[in-house]
């Protein structure tokens, strides 16, 4: 058997890309939203339904998320933020950048999703001064309790940011596609994304004022008279990303369907051995497929049983974020849940022609582990 990658990204061929390419040449404009950043802007809205005054294109998630921070005016206040920890440490990052501290919760184990019971505790516990809440979607999975965390942020005035970074293309129960939540939503275009252009990523809100003020931060802070009045950064996308991110989106929905097959052939086989999958996965962009195995020594096994064979799988999100020394100081609670799935999960290896036939060897090999 060849070797089987974690991912494969898949991206636009060369001959795809020319016309695009030349289009760029020929208008020579080539950063500072330029019509291939209103073009995918357009895309984006249509894909999510809101409009172009609601989103910016921003250079990663990860900035997008300190923008969103700076414009909603709640950094450097050295407040808390509750976050869970897991999650990838770029949320977490991204408050201490902005001079806020992440209170760390716990995960739901059914849903992977921060467990809202203890963000409640938490808050009505007045120990902390919490002035945010960063709401990390699970794998890009949509949060299916998103209306109550809507309304226990409504209820003690802390802003809801919504790091969605992997969920692009990700629906609800009820089949909407996410992006509108929070007082900004986040996602990330970064080459191992569903929808991949490289770097980049896009920050939705539904305050216009606030993408106003994301427009300037990620320009240097300009006013329209290119007048610093803000302290901004660089954080812009360039015009040839969102060239590559118009020809993505026209092909996301089928891909996304792919995935899903993938998804399932994955559930089929290793649901049965006692695996347990994410709620609302098959519903999600799934950038790449995650499972819980029965017990901890199943996926140290698994891992290596599958590496000798030449299959790579990964442990997304292993450590969980309280466990990286930079984050080692900062943990609230004991985080049983986050870390009792962080100890189990294995990431299989999902790309789109990863064939039948491969998954079945990979779910081989994963069932002598088990059952063994
Ligand atoms: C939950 C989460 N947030 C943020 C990021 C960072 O995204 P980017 O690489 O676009 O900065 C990632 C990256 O995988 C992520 O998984």
């Amino acid at each position: 058997m060849n070797e089987i990658p974690f991912l494969k990204p898949s991206f636009p061929s060369r001959d795809e890309l020319s016309t695009s390419y030349q289009d760029l040449l020929e208008c020579g404009i080539f950063s500072n939203d330029g019509p291939a950043s209103t073009e995918f802007i357009e895309g984006i809205c249509n894909f999510v339904q809101t409009t172009p005054e609601h989103v910016s294109l921003v250079a990663s998630a990860t900035s997008g998320i300190e923008l969103a921070l700076q414009a909603l005016d709640i950094s450097a206040s050295r407040a808390h933020v509750l976050v869970a920890s897991f999650t990838f440490p770029a949320g977490p990052l991204a408050l201490r950048r902005q001079g806020l501290r992440p209170l760390f919760i716990d995960i739901d184990s059914e849903t992977w999703q921060p467990d809202i019971h203890e963000a409640r505790r938490v808050i009505e516990s007045r120990k902390f001064k919490i002035t945010a809440i960063l709401l990390t979607n699970t794998f890009g999975t949509a949060n299916d309790e998103i209306e109550e965390w809507e309304q226990l942020a409504g209820e003690y005035a802390l802003k809801l940011v919504v790091d969605s970074a992997a969920g692009f293309g990700s629906q609800s129960p009820s089949g909407e596609r996410i992006g509108n939540n929070g007082d900004c939503e986040i996602f990330s275009f970064h080459a191992t994304k569903t929808l991949a252009i490289g770097e980049g990523g896009a920050v939705i809100s539904k305050h216009a004022e606030v993408i106003n003020r994301i427009d300037s931060l990620k320009n240097f802070g300009f006013d329209g008279h290119r007048m610093t009045t803000l302290m901004g950064t660089n954080a812009k996308l360039s015009e040839l990303s969102c060239k590559i991110g118009v020809l993505q989106l026209e092909k996301l929905i089928p891909q996304i369907e792919v995935r899903r097959l993938i998804f399932e052939r994955y559930r089929n086989h290793l649901a049965p051995l006692g695996c347990k999958f994410q709620k609302n996965a098959g519903l999600s962009a799934l950038p790449f497929v995650s499972a819980v195995v029965p017990k901890q020594q199943h996926r140290r096994h698994a891992v290596e049983a599958l590496k000798v064979r030449g299959i790579t799988s990964r442990e997304y999100y292993n450590p969980p974020v309280h466990q990286h020394p930079f984050f080692a100081s900062e943990v609230n609670s004991g985080l049983p849940v986050s870390n009792d799935v962080a100890s189990r999960i294995i990431s299989l290896p999902t790309y789109l022609d990863l064939q039948p036939q491969q998954i079945d060897f990979i779910c081989g090999v994963l069932q002598q582990v088990v059952i063994t």
